[in-house]
């Protein structure tokens, strides 16, 4: 790393995974319109790197290329953390930062708190708090681990503020800002891009956009439920049923792809009524839940998105680390309760739902409150530690 084309004090803001690109986007703009702020410098650890993960919803967003990219690319959960680590410490050498931005749960976000932390560079942790306390979540390990490195902890919800308080974390570390996530939403969401061109450009027939029920979107790939051939079989049995009561449209990760494709599960998903296609890109997927009847999934961000979006959501997981969604928004945690989710979706194609409402400070200016605290923030620190 050369140090002369490494400003002193930039802002390190760090994504890794497809969900950190909606949340940084907003803030990276936002940091930018600050003036008192050091220049953000935006490093990609490469966890992620498929085109369809990566440069597609770069564009969709409109995140410049990376400054830097490690690289790392998959692993397992100790190689992925190391490999980040061992990428990360000589950034924080060559920039000598006066702030480490990390966002969500990945392992990228934990590996680059913990090497920041220990370099005694401050960390902000945005989304933080959020606990579905299931430590069998390699997520809610990230979560835990993360909120206490960070010296700044932004929060999307009251609840996370009760979470961190339970945890030993001094209030004033903590600042309720809203959701980075509803901010892209917002911004994008007359740019999402019709479900009909999304099936047709997929080579899928949009005969279904014309069923009376409507359509379901699907997105699957945690591991609890596609890396077990019985849960996964589980399932694909469950779309099976679903899909006699309304036509769907999976958007599937190519973990889950390559998993159903190794347990021979690829023939049970073969219907009319059941369109598989890639990972979609951002204003894709926006596209495909806004026109959606429901939405069924097991992904974080979409539980919020659906309920930012006013469109019922079926989680198929057996807790959520977003309780507002289930208690405010649109979403219901199903777990692979075959029967309960058939009987759900039959009551949504024919009452609509649960509609929910939007909850506080989801307003599409979370990155705005994030740069005016760090602005305030970091001279007072600088301050501080010149007394
Ligand atoms: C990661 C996050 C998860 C997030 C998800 C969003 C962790 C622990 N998990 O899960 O919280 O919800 O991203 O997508 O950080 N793979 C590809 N192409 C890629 C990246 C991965 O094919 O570009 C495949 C590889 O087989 C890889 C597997 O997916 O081994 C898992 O990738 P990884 O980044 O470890 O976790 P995700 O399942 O993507």
């Amino acid at each position: 790393m050369d140090r002369a084309s490494c400003p002193p004090g930039a802002i390190l803001c760090v994504v890794g995974a497809r969900p950190n690109y909606m949340k940084m986007a907003p803030l990276l703009r936002a940091l930018r319109t600050q003036p008192e702020l050091p220049a953000p410098v935006l490093v990609h650890t490469g966890q992620h790197y498929d085109p369809m993960l990566n440069e597609r919803l770069f564009a969709d967003l409109g995140l410049p290329r990376p400054d830097v990219n490690l690289g790392v690319g998959s692993g397992t959960h100790a190689v992925q953390t190391a490999e980040v680590m061992r990428g990360f410490e000589p950034l924080i050498e060559a920039y000598q930062p006066s702030c480490v931005i990390v966002v969500g749960d990945v392992n990228s976000t934990l590996a680059c708190s913990l090497v920041a932390a220990k370099k005694g560079v401050a960390v902000a942790h945005v989304e933080a708090g959020l606990r579905s306390f299931d430590r069998s979540m390699p997520e809610e390990i990230n979560r835990v681990l993360t909120d206490q490195l960070a010296a700044l902890l932004y929060t999307t919800e009251r609840s996370a503020h009760y979470n961190l308080k339970r945890e030993g974390i001094a209030d004033e570390r903590v600042q309720f800002v809203g959701n980075l996530m509803i901010d892209s939403l917002l911004e994008h969401r007359a740019r999402a891009i019709p479900a009909a061109q999304t099936l047709s450009l997929s080579g899928a027939s949009p005969d279904v956009l014309a069923s009376p029920e409507g359509f379901g979107v699907v997105t699957l790939h945690r591991p609890s439920n596609v890396d077990d051939p019985v849960a996964l079989a589980e399932c694909v049995q469950i779309l099976r049923s679903l899909s006699e009561v309304l036509p769907l449209v999976c958007a599937l990760h190519p973990r889950t792809e390559a998993n159903i494709a190794s347990f021979g599960l690829a023939s049970r998903l073969a219907s009319e009524r059941l369109i598989v296609l890639p990972p979609q890109g951002y204003l894709e997927m926006l596209g495909l839940m806004s026109a959606a009847t429901l939405v069924i999934t097991d992904s974080g961000g979409i539980q919020e998105e659906t309920t930012a979006l006013g469109v019922p959501c079926l989680t198929m997981r057996e807790n959520t680390e977003r309780p507002i969604t289930v208690e405010q928004g649109t979403n219901i945690l199903v777990g692979r309760d075959h029967a309960r989710i058939v009987r759900l979706a039959e009551e949504i194609v024919a009452t609509g739902g649960k509609r929910g409402r939007v909850p506080e400070l989801w307003d599409g200016r979370a990155a705005e409150r994030i740069a005016a605290h760090l602005a305030a923030w970091l001279p007072a620190r600088a301050a501080l530690a010149h007394a």
